[in-house]
């Protein structure tokens, strides 16, 4: 962590972390926070996790709030947005990283699962997208504090590019998402508002824990990650701080892959 007297990235910059209570999010939320922003950690179910997230960045000297809403109700949404805005009269950097899977073959998917997770992963980061961008173009430029005047980060995945048998649902909310990044992208540019995605491989976290977590399984996911490691959350928070900063100024409606290689189909390294 950057101590609090060097020079830290996103000073003065209110951050809020959609799922910032566990996993990528909560990796995204700390690195924020240790560069200076004052990080808005949003989580829908677990108060618990998203209070440890916050304890964490307090007790290094950082800045947090931990706020409840789920990113697929527009009421909810909008209710966080006020709550924002009240007690911190603005907001400069939405990180759009809310994303679950409730996995099943194509044949056994149910409408339900479909739905959900279209809900959240597309809708809830077209909602909370929306009222960012309502946001920073009410408040308009504050030059002081950032060149762009807001950022939105959306959480894709390496599923934005590679199809995913027995994930449907999940892959085409992430290929979705690159729709909504470069529209919303070229869209809000007059604005001076950037739009950009991540896209990361496998990342060590709850919602891939089976294909990682016993030593036959991180095995044979390795043969998909020509650099030879999981990624952990802090690959993708540094990611986000680079993109959240005036370093990335000129960086607008593109993904950035943090996946080890995994896009560059390892499969064809000895074949083909
Ligand atoms: C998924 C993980 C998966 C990774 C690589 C991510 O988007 O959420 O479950 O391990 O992509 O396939």
């Amino acid at each position: 962590m950057a101590d609090s007297s060097s020079f830290q990235r996103l000073q003065h910059q209110i951050a809020l972390v959609t799922g910032g209570s566990s996993g990528i999010g909560a990796g995204v939320a700390k690195a924020m926070a240790a560069e200076g922003a004052t990080v808005i950690v949003n989580y829908a179910h677990s108060a618990e996790e998203a209070q440890e997230v916050v304890a964490a960045i307090t007790e290094k000297g950082g800045k947090a709030v931990a706020i409840k809403a789920d990113v697929s109700k527009e009421d909810e949404v909008l209710a966080m947005f006020d709550q924002i805005r009240e007690q911190f009269q603005t907001l400069h950097i939405l990180v759009n990283n809310s994303g679950i899977q409730q996995d099943s073959t194509f044949l056994e998917m149910t409408l339900e699962k479909w739905q959900k997770v279209i809900d959240v992963n597309l809708t809830g980061q077209f909602l909370c997208a929306r009222e960012a961008a309502r946001e920073f173009v009410r408040r308009g430029p504050q030059p002081d504090v950032s060149k762009a005047t807001g950022k939105i980060i959306c959480m894709s995945s390496v599923h934005e590019v590679i199809p995913w048998a027995g994930h449907v649902n999940y892959a085409t909310s992430k290929g979705g998402i690159m729709q909504l990044m470069k529209s919303m992208a070229q869209e809000l540019a007059p604005h001076k508002i950037r739009v950009n995605s991540i896209g990361p491989g496998a990342i060590k976290t709850p919602i891939n824990h089976e294909a990682w977590e016993t030593p036959e399984a991180a095995e044979k996911l390795l043969t998909l990650i020509p650099y030879g490691r999981i990624g952990e959350p802090q690959d993708i928070g540094d990611v986000a701080v680079w993109l959240a900063s005036d370093e990335a100024d000129y960086v607008t409606g593109t993904t950035i892959f943090a996946d080890g290689g995994m896009t560059l189909y390892p499969g064809f390294a000895d074949n083909g």
